[in-house]
């Protein structure tokens, strides 16, 4: 049975995901709590050898079922090696996209439907979130904030794609509802900030962690 607490960052690309972990990574430290920040894909070196390939702009020629199974890889690589263990210990771990950014990008964006899910709760071996949060904002607000040369090969497809990623995740987040917290990151970021925080402190305290 795991003993520590596990939150994912979930939303379009450019939507304030990065500068969120960055200000819990703050709010850790502050309150000396033990926390693991991770990536997907990514996390672990099989995971950031993945990461290379899945993103590399010149791999154009990779199909969608490829695509989708070499991110499940990735993350039941990072499951079995990083994240089950520090859970495990009792750590809080902070994972910037988990399983819903494949079924939302694969299963929703490359329309590859249900299959997505059952490869990647095949991945995780049961390894759910506890909360998860969705940065909500238009993709093309989000898109618009990425330089294009600084663009990977999910980041530059066409917005349509993005539409149905960002539809996607709403519907999951209706569908996972206990486990989701949609959050307005339309907003000033110190006050999504507060609303994360807030959220993290409540529910870390309701599990005698803080
Ligand atoms: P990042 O830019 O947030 O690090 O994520 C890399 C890209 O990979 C981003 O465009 C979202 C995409 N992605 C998927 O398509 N499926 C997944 O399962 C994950 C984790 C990311």
């Amino acid at each position: 049975m795991k003993k520590g607490f596990f939150i994912t960052l979930e939303g379009p690309d450019g939507s304030g995901k990065s500068t969120q972990i960055e200000y819990l990574r703050r709010f850790f430290e502050e309150n000396e709590i033990e926390c693991v920040f991770t990536r997907e894909p990514g996390g672990t070196h099989i995971g950031e050898e993945l990461r290379k390939i899945i993103l590399d702009k010149s791999n154009s020629e990779m199909c969608d079922m490829a695509e989708a199974l070499l991110y499940a890889a990735s993350r039941a690589q990072h499951v079995e090696e990083l994240i089950k263990p520090a859970l495990m210990e009792g750590k809080v771990v902070v994972c910037d996209r988990f399983i819903d950014s494949s079924i939302a990008y694969q299963g929703y964006g490359r329309n590859l439907g249900d299959s997505v899910r059952v490869i990647n709760e095949y991945a995780v071996a049961g390894c759910m979130p506890d909360v998860t949060f969705l940065m909500e904002l238009p993709p093309a607000v989000g898109k618009s904030r990425i330089s294009e040369d600084s663009q990977d090969r999910l980041e530059m497809e066409k917005i349509e794609f993005h539409n149905r990623v960002y539809e996607g995740y709403l519907n999951i987040a209706n569908h996972y509802a206990d486990r989701f917290v949609c959050v307005d990151a339309s907003r000033d970021k110190e006050v999504i900030r507060q609303d994360l925080i807030g959220t993290v402190a409540e529910a870390l305290a309701n599990r005698g962690i803080m």
